[in-house]
């Protein structure tokens, strides 16, 4: 049967028991599909008939037949063939996966749909999260399309605009914590464990990286059920990165695919706690106390999926790599100028990360390469005004226009 289990000890528990963390050695959970069983199922099932989207995937999902979804139609984003971006950084084969499609603009919508339609199945009528932004954004929209109750706490100050203009207008109650978003991750654990009603959100809930698995899932559908070679994502919390391959590896066991990609996981240098255990292959990791980079979406210590994330990159013969702020702003420029793409910071670490790699000789340029971009441009516009061209005030009048556009002015001889 599909159950819940603690990556550590293997304890199991069943999938309508509310638990984060397991009873007997405190370690994290993950759902553990029952293959047999679903590939019984697969056999009488439509699901190759319905649209790309994360609901396409219903029958890998553990959630009761007789649910209804809280579903604002996520997944089914665009697989982008970057042909000219690749040629910039010397690849034949590369592709953008550009999460920013989906409804809230960001790949947290996928775990959100499969979390929300899983705490109303519960019965929950409030649920909560800590968040850097995006999290927070999708959640208040999931649960506004539930009708429940959603708090969200931020780092004071700290989280870019659009995200918390999305979580404040969806009537989420916003708590600005006056500390980094570790400490409101900490805070919201506490409560989710004092306060048995609320129903917690984050990534460390298993439900939600079940959504996200259906990331993986759909790079093999567009890639006509291949794998790449390598998928470079970002790297915060440590959630997706787990999600994207344990994706993998049940279309692989399924038979789906033949092969398994390298994961290849991005942060920024001021809070790169998992690059760093990966770089000493150490089996644990040092929190960094204060996090700091431009990408505010991964501005994390202490990310609480990193030993899933560690086993991901091991189990793949994958890696992990640290980026700059500028190489971070720079990816995301070129990504807007040669693809037209427009990503947020954080999303343009995978691309920063790529051409690192392929500079330093770890990726070779026959590689098929996905990079995951995971939330749109518009969730952080001050970033995208600062180092762009600012517009230029001119008269309203023609020639102010055309000498500002430096064109010579025709001059129409009368007849
Ligand atoms: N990219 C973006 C745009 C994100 O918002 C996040 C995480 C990540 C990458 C990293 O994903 O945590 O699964 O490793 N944002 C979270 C939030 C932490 O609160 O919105 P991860």
């Amino acid at each position: 049967m599909t159950h819940q289990e603690c990556i550590n000890c293997k304890t199991t528990y069943g999938i309508d028991e509310i638990i984060y963390f397991c009873k007997k050695c405190g370690d994290i959970l993950e759902i553990k599909l029952d293959f047999k069983e679903l590939s019984e199922t697969l056999k009488g099932s439509d699901w190759l008939s319905k649209p790309l989207s994360v609901w396409r995937y219903r029958d890998f999902m553990p959630i009761h037949e007789a649910t209804k979804v809280v579903t604002l139609n996520e997944g089914g984003t665009g697989l982008h063939r970057s042909e000219r971006l690749g040629a910039e950084l010397g690849l034949k084969n590369l592709y953008v996966k550009n999460e920013g499609e989906n409804p809230t603009g960001s790949f947290k919508d996928r775990g959100m749909t499969v979390g929300v339609t899983k705490a109303v199945e519960l019965g929950a009528r409030h649920v909560i999260c800590a968040s850097t932004g995006n999290t927070s954004a999708s959640l208040a929209a999931y649960a506004a399309r539930a009708g429940i109750k959603c708090t969200v706490l931020i780092p004071s100050g700290k989280i870019a605009y659009g995200k918390l203009s999305q979580a404040m207008i969806h009537g989420a109650k916003v708590l600005q914590v006056k500390g980094n978003f570790d400490q409101a991750l900490e805070f919201v654990l506490k409560l989710a464990e004092k306060h048995k009603d609320i129903y917690l959100l984050n990534s460390i809930n298993p439900f939600r990286i079940e959504g996200q698995k259906s990331l993986g899932y759909e790079i093999c559908e567009q890639l006509n059920n291949q794998a790449p070679d390598r998928i470079i994502i970002p790297v915060g919390n440590a959630g997706n990165i787990s999600a994207v391959w344990k994706g993998m590896t049940e279309f692989h066991t399924l038979g789906f695919i033949k092969t398994l990609p390298k994961m290849t996981g991005i942060q920024a240098v001021g809070s790169a706690p998992i690059v760093q255990a990966i770089k000493t292959n150490s089996d644990k990791i040092i929190p960094v106390e204060h996090p700091e980079t431009v990408a505010t979406a991964i501005r994390i210590g202490a990310p609480v999926s990193w030993k899933k994330a560690v086993n991901a990159i091991h189990e793949s013969n994958g890696t992990a790599e640290t980026v700059t702020d500028e190489e971070i702003l720079d990816a995301q420029k070129i990504l807007a100028r040669i693809e037209g793409i427009f990503v947020e910071p954080a999303s343009a670490s995978s691309i920063a990360g790529l051409k690192k790699l392929v500079k330093n000789g770890v990726i070779s340029k026959d590689e098929r390469v996905v990079c995951i971009t995971t939330g749109h441009g518009l969730k952080d516009p001050d970033t995208a005004v600062k180092m762009s061209e600012k517009p230029v005030e001119v008269e309203a009048e023609m020639k102010a226009i055309e000498d500002a556009l430096g064109l010579k002015r025709q001059v129409i001889l009368a007849r």
